[in-house]
């Protein structure tokens, strides 16, 4: 069996090499490249490729891949938004992601900004960064004694909340499907505007897909509560970052933490250290005290990483066999 893996970073050769050892009858290759119509021929020989990347997975690329012989793809990430399922479809490419790598990872990082903000602390870093130790007034709050409104109740939402419990916040969460488990405590709103009216803190743990684009948008941003804390670790397009800039000018929004942004292909995980930064908006963002900008990485652990490397492993040495992972995408 020949598996080929697409855009290997260096910090995931561990869990590779691991597995590969754990699996000496499959010959498994890879390279750092991107897949793109220039690189399907790398993958020839192979039936299942593993792939990572934001670009998109365009027609051109996944008929690319087909020609050489690929049937599947497996994705070492959840989210399948950057798919042209019909073209996947046209080809018969199956696909697989990892809809469960850490659920953690990404829940942890939501509730860490939203901590730091609420207790002011890039505002009180950069006082001690300037040896100023005075307390007042970078005063914060507590998480129990917010509301926090939890939009979207998956895997990682709900380890958010159990986090936010922990903390003692009053959790509300709103999800058009909700989890009958959860349902039980009586979490649940029904409506996205009692949501937005009540809660003091808002969270995303959504998907990009198209029916969620621009949810958060000024029209819902003018429902919520003057102040309200924004965090998004789920999709850039899940925000228009228009409306929340306009709403951090007005003092409707009071702080805000994004770890993706709609037009992050290109401009997070880059080093702009040494150039000019090429995007205004975000720059702006990053100075503000109250605005916290991470480039995606709240899925970026350790464990994360593992997972998303052996469990799409996994995934593409059952389609190379003629098997169905549990984790193929149905589409
Ligand atoms: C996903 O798993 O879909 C993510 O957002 C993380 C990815 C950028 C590696």
């Amino acid at each position: 069996v020949k598996l080929f893996a697409y855009g290997i970073r260096d910090d995931e050769k561990n869990a590779l090499t691991t597995w590969r050892n754990q699996h000496p009858e499959v010959e498994l290759a890879y390279t750092d490249e991107l897949v793109m119509p220039s690189t399907a021929a790398l993958a020839n020989g192979a039936s299942a490729a593993v792939v990572y990347q934001q670009l998109p997975y365009t027609r051109e690329t996944l008929a690319a891949l087909a020609q050489n012989g690929v049937k599947s793809i497996s994705l070492r990430n959840v989210g399948t938004d950057n798919i042209d399922f019909d073209a996947a479809r046209e080809f018969g490419l199956q696909v697989s992601n990892v809809p469960v790598y850490s659920p953690n990872a990404i829940a942890e990082h939501s509730i860490i900004q939203m901590s730091r903000l609420l207790r002011q602390t890039k505002a009180m870093d950069a006082k001690v960064a300037k040896h100023d130790l005075r307390w007042a007034p970078t005063i914060g709050r507590e998480v129990r004694m917010q509301t926090v409104g939890v939009i979207g109740t998956g895997h990682i939402g709900r380890v958010a909340i159990k986090i936010l419990q922990g903390f003692g916040a009053n959790v509300i969460a709103f999800d058009p499907y909700p989890n009958p488990e959860l349902a039980q405590s009586g979490i649940y709103v029904d409506r996205l505007e009692e949501l937005y009216a009540q809660a003091d803190v808002i969270s995303l743990y959504v998907p990009g897909v198209p029916a969620n684009y621009h949810l958060i948008d000024a029209a819902a941003i003018a429902q919520m509560k003057p102040g309200v804390v924004l965090v998004n670790v789920s999709r850039g397009n899940l925000m228009d970052l228009d409306a929340i800039i306009a709403g951090l000018n007005s003092g409707q929004i009071g702080d805000f933490a994004m770890d993706v942004y709609e037009d992050e292909v290109g401009l997070f995980n880059e080093d702009w250290s040494d150039k000019p930064f090429p995007d205004p908006k975000i720059a702006a963002l990053i100075k503000q005290e109250n605005v916290l900008v991470t480039p995606h990485t709240a899925f970026y652990t350790t464990k994360a990483v593992y997972e998303m490397v052996t469990q799409s492993l996994d995934a593409a040495l059952m389609f190379a066999t003629g098997q169905t992972p549990a984790i193929a995408v149905e589409y």
